[in-house]
Parts: structure tokens; sequence; C-alpha cells
């Protein structure tokens, strides 16, 4: 049999769609799972009839391949990934590249790339993102390791990604861990978007009385407008029309209100905080999720700590489309997309990694979970300004802030006063209050610092380090 250009190990569901998606484009592949049955039962299903090879075992599985071989590990992230690896190493040759699609740590990415370098062998690491529908029929990619292993495999990439009007949404990110730290950030947003209308639905259904049908009504009209015309409104739009097959009732209001999490978003917010960025709408989000799981603490809770009854607040009307509330998921998305990505212009220059802004927003426009006709505007305004000091700062969003500021205030004070917790609308307020201000009143904590630490602090008067005796 002829040797297959393209090799597969972990036929899970996002393995399977990949190694499809690149047998379509015209690569031919060979797979290989631990669990041999596995490999039979695809090669009789999806796989039939198609230019795919099984693999009974590893060494099998690289003799299937021709040199240099290019062999993308989708496997779970973690110790199973090196354990691929050192196997694998057993049978590979100088110029193998390997390929890590799951979502790794891009730390452990970073030590991979070195130690595999080291043997002459390529490795990547590389995001992948658009879920099961995306890796079968057009994912964005975010692939990362040296520019040489990129150019490896850059035409099965470009073929196997989404396409939008300015390109596949595939680039080269950069060295190291740089891909997966791109796909760690992107998955930060998905957090923060997921979350903002997870409130926003919240106030609808509590304040409002509205109903799944007449909610998804809503995020109807907001799909429809540039600001929020994006995959997670779409979907969350299906979500709320979905009913219950067993009595018809709205589906969403029979699920367990406990949001899991599998490490990502945790992963950006403590990147952010190692090196210095502001993500409290991403953090906001992460934190309701774990607030979520504490359901029986909560419901204690619901009967002892009285706040106010759920009254009614200007949320706008459906003639309207919500109007303030929108301004409120307009302006927290475009702080999660800001706050994302002034962590990755931060970690580019802390890491070395060169990003191109500009290329990382065009990449997400498709395929992955968080494109949104927004990143259009991100573009540009990277491209305008490729590395502004925070992307509100761009005339477009300048105008947007400036323009639903009142919406987002009006938003957060209805739901204070009606007792209905908005974190991620909330955080966003004060993020764009603070990023608007100034003087903030850290002079103070400066002063208590110097006071009980002799700390030391810095004047606006004149320049140097100074200290007081202030408790003498
Ligand atoms: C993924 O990459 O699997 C999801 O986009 C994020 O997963 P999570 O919400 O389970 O962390």
């Amino acid at each position: 049999m002829l040797k297959s250009h393209f090799g597969l190990i972990g036929l899970g569901v996002m393995g399977e769609n990949l190694v499809l998606n690149a047998e379509r484009n015209g690569f031919s592949s060979a797979v290989y799972n631990r669990t041999c049955s596995k490999t039979e039962e695809f090669l009789r299903g999806r796989g039939q009839g198609k230019n795919i090879q099984g693999a009974t075992d590893l060494q099998d599985f690289v003799g299937k391949l021709e040199r240099p071989r290019r062999i993308l590990i989708m496997v779970k992230a973690g110790a199973a990934v090196d354990a691929v690896i050192d196997q694998l190493s057993l049978f590979l040759e100088k110029g193998d590249l390997l390929i890590d699609g799951g979502n790794s740590d891009y730390q452990d990415t970073e030590s991979r790339v070195k130690r595999l370098e080291g043997k002459n062998l390529g490795f990547i690491g590389m995001g992948v993102s658009g879920g099961a529908r995306g890796a079968l029929e057009g994912p964005s990619m975010m692939p990362g390791g040296t520019k040489a292993s990129y150019l490896a495999v850059e035409s099965l990439l470009t073929r196997m990604a989404a396409q939008v009007e300015d390109g596949p949404c595939v680039t080269y990110i950069g060295p190291g861990g740089s891909g997966h730290l791109v796909k760690t950030v992107h998955n930060g947003i998905e957090y923060g978007i997921e979350q903002i209308l997870a409130e926003a639905y919240d106030l609808m259904k509590r304040i409002k009385g509205m109903k799944g049908d007449q909610i998804a009504d809503i995020l109807a009209q907001w799909n429809s407008t540039e600001e929020l015309s994006s995959y997670l409104v779409e979907i969350t739009e299906v979500c709320l029309r979905t009913k219950d097959s067993l009595d018809g009732a709205d589906l969403v209001e029979k699920i367990m209100d406990k949001a899991g999490q599998k490490g990502t978003g945790l992963w950006t917010v403590v990147t952010a905080l190692q090196l210095g960025a502001a993500v409290p709408t991403i953090y906001a989000a992460l934190n309701s999720r774990v607030m979520s799981s504490m359901k029986s603490q909560r419901i204690a809770a619901e009967s002892s700590l009285k706040g106010p009854a759920v009254k009614d607040c200007d949320l706008g009307s459906s003639s309207d489309a919500m109007s303030p509330l929108m301004d409120a998921v307009v302006l927290s998305c475009v702080a999660s997309y800001a706050q994302g990505m002034e962590l990755l212009r931060i970690a580019s220059s802390s890491l070395d990694y060169s990003l191109h802004m500009p290329s990382i927003a065009q990449i997400w426009k498709g395929g992955c979970i968080i494109r949104s006709r927004l990143l259009k505007r991100i573009q540009d305004a990277f491209n305008t300004d490729p590395q502004p000091v925070n992307l509100m700062m761009d005339s477009w969003f300048v105008y947007q802030v400036n323009q639903r500021l009142p919406g987002l205030m009006k938003v957060v004070a209805g739901a204070a006063e009606a007792g209905v917790p908005v974190p991620c609308f909330s955080s966003t307020l004060d993020y764009i209050n603070s990023y608007r201000t100034g003087r903030l009143p850290q002079n103070l904590v400066q002063a208590m610092r110097d006071c009980f630490g002799s700390h030391t602090y810095q004047r606006l008067d004149k320049d140097g380090s100074f200290h007081t005796e202030w408790l003498s």
C-alpha cells in the first residue's frame, strides 16, 4: 500500500473529524488509536471508502507514513501527550514533525518544542477551535513552533481550515508555545461571551418574566447587528428555543445550573495575573462558573441572606431590541476581546512571541467558537495600529463605548437594585470606568503601604522615591 501523507493519533470525535477533513482535502491518511477496536470501527464506519489506512501499533503507523512524517496528536492534554511523544519518538527519524492539536498548557508546549527540536524532530503546538463540526468542515487553527515546522504543514493546514473573505483561518502564530497560548486566550474570551449572554438571559427571565422563545427573538435581533452577529449568539438562540421532548417546556430550564470547565479559562486568568494584564470581565466569567458549582451552599444561603425582592428596571423593550441590555452585552463583549487582545500583546512582548495581532483577529473570523462580525472591526483596528494601547482606544470602539456606556450603567444599577448578579456586566463597567479615570485612589494605597511597610511612593510634583514617617 502507498505511504500516506498524513498521520493521526487519537480517534476521539475531534481526531476523527480532523482526519476526515484532511482526507477530503486530498491528504491520504493513516490513523492509530490505543484501543485497536476503535480504529477498526472507524474504518468500517465513517472512514470506509476513504483514502485512510489503519495501523495496529505505533511502529506499524510510523511505517505507513511518507517522510518527513507529519503526525497530528489528538489525545487528552497533559501526561497523555508526553506518553505518546515518548513512545512515538522511538520510531521517528530526523525531520519528522509532530503536531499537538489538543488544549495543552502553553508552557508544556514550550518545553516540548525545545525537547524535540533538540532531537531534530519538529513540534507544533496547535490550538484548534470550532468544536466537532468545525473540525470536520473547517476549524480555526493556531499553530506555534518553528517557522520551518509550520512551512512543512502549511499546505495541509490552509486547506483544512475554515475560509473567510481574506483567506484561510490559519496562520503561523509564532515560536514555542505561542499557538497554545493564543488558543488559551481565545477560550478565555469564549468564557466571557458565554457568561455575558447568560447574564442577559437571566435579566430577561427574572426581571421581565420572558420565556425562552421571547428571549430567543431578542437574540435573533441582536444577531442581525454588526456589533453582535456571532456564532455564540446564534447557538444561544437555538438553545433557548429548544424544548424538552418529555413535556415541551424550555429545555434550558431543566439543566442543572453548574458550569464545568476544562482549564483554559483558568489558565487565561492565571497567565494574565502573572504577566500583569487586566482581564476582569474574563475573570468574572471564570468566577461565575466557580460560584455556580457551589449549588448546595447557594440553595442554603437563599433563605438566610436577604437581598431585595426582584423588581422591574429599564432593560428596554422588544421593539428596541432591549436597547440598554444590548448596550451592556456589546460593551462586555468588546471588553472581553479587548482584555484578551491586551493579554496577548503583553505576552507577546514578555515571551518574545512577536504575535501579529491583525492576523490573530483574521483567523478568528471563521471556524472558531468566538467568530463574530466584531472581529473584522478588531482586525481593522490592529491594521491601523498594530500595537494600540487598548482596543477600546480605536476610533470605532471609542464611539461604541461613548454611545453605550449609559445603557450599561442603567443595566448594572437596575440589576443591583433587583438583587440579580451580573458579574461580567459590572466588571466591565468598572473596567471601563477605571480605564477612563486619569486619577485613581491608589495614591492612598501607596500611602498605606509606605505607612506600615516603608514601601516608599512616588510624587506627582517631583521625581524620586519618597518615604514618610507617618506614625511618628
Ligand atoms: C474547549 O476548548 O473544549 C472549549 O471550547 C472550552 O471548554 P470548557 O468550557 O469546558 O473549558
